[in-house]
């Protein structure tokens, strides 16, 4: 999924990854800073990634158009402020402004929601900005589906979608943070029943077509906006 986003950053030769995590979806070719609040996630960082300052979203440490882009992928949902931190990155980017996170209406059209966990809605979905609230924030903002290939290295939560067995792995749960938001009794009981229907075979009657899909919408939007000059 990063070469889509990587398209959306254009000419941009410095970028601001706001919210960078280890650093998934950096590009290569491009002089990074990253802006990560966890000390836990920095350290994490692969020796030789960009240099990451301490920070958080809503108070960004730069001076205006400090540089060309700023990007924020899988992140806004964990903000105390979307408002605020959008603000700041079109504050401190000259150019553009790139990012990535779920429409929460598209889950309850993902089978391990509809089938398995309709409890994210109440749980989870609520803390995902929508996309409206993000092109108020962004006026002029372009929207598009970023697809999930069946075999996504970045294994969160939603891009499982033809791995059905990887949920019932607990590292691959371990790596997303969905599953610490609902009550126990109710992740163990949407595990026994996928696990009932993987072995029973009706998980394959259901849905068995998406093995072999190539790519899928899973709610995912990049969300790029051209900030006017000046
Ligand atoms: C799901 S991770 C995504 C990391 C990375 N962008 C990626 O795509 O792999 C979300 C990140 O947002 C960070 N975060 C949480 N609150 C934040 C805030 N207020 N400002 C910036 N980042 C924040 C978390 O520490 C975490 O590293």
């Amino acid at each position: 999924m990063a070469e889509p986003i990587w398209q959306a950053l254009g000419d941009a030769l410095s970028v601001v990854n706001v919210g960078a995590g280890t650093g998934s979806y950096e590009p290569p070719d491009r002089r990074v800073t990253a802006v990560e609040p966890s000390a836990v996630m920095i350290a994490q960082r692969a020796p030789g990634a960009a240099p990451a300052v301490q920070a958080a979203a809503e108070q960004l440490p730069f001076a205006d158009d400090s540089f060309d882009a700023a990007m924020a992928i899988m992140t806004v949902h964990h903000w105390s402020d979307v408002g605020a931190g959008v603000a700041e990155m079109i504050r401190v980017a000259r150019h553009r402004v790139v990012v990535v996170t779920f429409d929460p209406r598209a889950w309850d059209d993902q089978w391990i929601v509809r089938d398995y966990l309709p409890e994210i809605m109440t749980h989870r979905a609520p803390s995902f900005p929508s996309p409206a609230r993000l092109l108020d924030v962004l006026p002029a903002a372009t929207v598009q589906p970023l697809l999930a290939p069946h075999d996504c290295t970045d294994r969160m939560f939603a891009t499982l979608w033809a791995r059905p067995e990887q949920y019932l792995d607990p590292r691959v749960r371990a790596a997303t943070s969905v599953w610490d938001l609902l009550p126990p009794a109710v992740s163990a009981r949407a595990l026994e029943q996928l696990r009932r229907d993987l072995a029973s075979g009706e998980w394959d009657r259901r849905h068995g077509h998406l093995r072999t899909t190539p790519a899928w919408d899973v709610g995912l939007r990049l969300i790029r906006a051209e900030l006017p000059a000046g």
